[in-house]
């Protein structure tokens, strides 16, 4: 990937400093130097120009991936072998961004080398999966955050403030949508992007899972999931390409979430809120990303308001949310306090998009309990 470095958003670090003395440096290891491991090394660059992080080694099955982002962060070391990696004792965390079935494998072995570990979404391809990742990581008395990039969105985490002020009244119907153009992508076989032993699933899981967690940092714990469609458009041969999911939530709203890997468009994500007493718009190919009603008290506005709230065009959308993110997980060890976003959030945003593909597959509505039925089991999900 071109120089990423060069397009730094700083947001505010901590500086160091313990009465004098210097403390050192966390040094991570990116292990998976995709799209996604680009975004992470970018992330980390106000926390090492704060002197509080150091990128130590780049690994990749692709060496020339892992070279070029060792030569761009200036790190000493590139590997192609994660093992490898792993074993070093400079390293004191690792970023995981690699194809869906290998992040149980790795961040497991991470965690048991006494490395911190921030996993990519979806977190596992297997509730059994999730449930060793956050064993291992607690016996290890390592942290584990899932890099949920939904979750720490500025729009997000404005739309929360929004509803949890009481401007819109209650919530009673939500739709989430990621709409992608990765066609090509999506359709080369030799891809691991819906390729069912790699991926897990199709855009349903992959980028169902996000849609999940910002519904339920909104909206709070899922009842029930129905399957509307997981359709394919492109990819024939592969798992599905558009889906359409319907959530029912404890506390009484019903969310739609739309995903599309084949929009005719360039990307966008867009959020609707509608509640009691007002509506929230969100969408990411405005200039300003928001808008809400609120018909709330005696003497309401008629207007739209369009609350400040940092933005950038698509697709430099993206690298505010993995600064977020990433500032969370290089905070929460600086603090040594639990990350907001840890492998039980992980497993509960995977738990939801499992529910989705049950119920796909078993053609009903359904709940907890039925993902954890033989039911599941007999149609593959464990
Ligand atoms: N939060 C977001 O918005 C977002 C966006 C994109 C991807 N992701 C997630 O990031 C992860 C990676 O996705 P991506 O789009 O970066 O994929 P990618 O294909 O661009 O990158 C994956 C990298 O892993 C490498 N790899 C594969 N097997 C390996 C192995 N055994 N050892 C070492 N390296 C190996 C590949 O060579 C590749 O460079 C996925 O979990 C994906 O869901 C998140």
């Amino acid at each position: 990937m071109e120089t990423l470095k060069s397009k730094v958003i700083t947001s505010k670090t901590h500086h160091r400093g313990n009465g004098g003395f210097e403390v050192p440096p966390i040094r991570v290891g990116i292990i998976g130097c995709g799209f996604a491991g680009c975004m992470h090394a970018l992330a980390y660059q106000p926390h090492i120009e704060a002197g509080n992080v150091k990128l130590v080694a780049a690994c990749d099955i692709d060496e020339e991936c892992a070279r070029k982002m060792a030569k761009e962060y200036e790190m000493d070391v590139h590997c192609t072998n994660w093992q490898d990696l792993i074993k070093r004792k400079d390293i004191d965390a690792v970023s995981i961004s690699l194809p869906h079935y290998l992040h149980a494998e790795v961040a497991i072995a991470a965690a048991k080398a006494g490395k911190h570990v921030l996993c990519e979404k979806p977190m596992a391809t297997t509730l059994e999966d999730c449930d060793k990742m956050i064993k291992t990581a607690k016996d290890s008395k390592v942290k584990l955050m899932i890099a949920e990039t939904y979750r720490f969105m500025p729009t997000m985490v404005k739309i929360k403030e929004i509803i949890d002020s009481g401007k819109v009244g209650e919530i009673f119907f939500a739709r989430g949508s990621e709409c992608l153009n990765e066609v090509p992508k999506i359709i080369d076989p030799e891809s691991w992007h819906c390729t069912p032993d790699k991926a897990g699933g199709g855009v349903w899981f992959d980028a169902g899972v996000h849609i999940c967690s910002a519904f339920r940092y909104t909206l709070g714990d899922v009842e029930t999931v129905q399957a509307g469609v997981l359709e394919h458009v492109a990819t024939k041969e592969k798992e599905d390409d558009n889906a359409i999911v319907l959530l029912k939530f404890k506390k009484g709203a019903v969310g739609e979430a739309f995903l599309s890997e084949t929009v005719g468009s360039p990307a966008f994500i867009r959020f609707e809120y509608y509640g009691t007493e007002g509506t929230i718009l969100m969408d990411t190919a405005w200039d300003r990303p928001i808008k809400f009603f609120s018909s709330k008290g005696d003497n309401p506005s008629e207007e739209w308001q369009i609350p400040e709230v940092e933005h950038l065009p698509m697709p430099q959308f993206y690298s505010l949310s993995f600064r977020e993110e990433v500032k969370e997980f290089v905070d929460s060890l600086l603090e040594n306090r639990e990350p907001k976003f840890r492998g039980e959030e992980g497993k509960v945003a995977v738990e939801m998009a499992l529910m989705g593909t049950l119920s796909s597959r078993i053609g009903r509505v359904v709940d907890l309990k039925d993902l954890y039925s033989s039911a599941a089991r007999k149609v593959g999900i464990k």
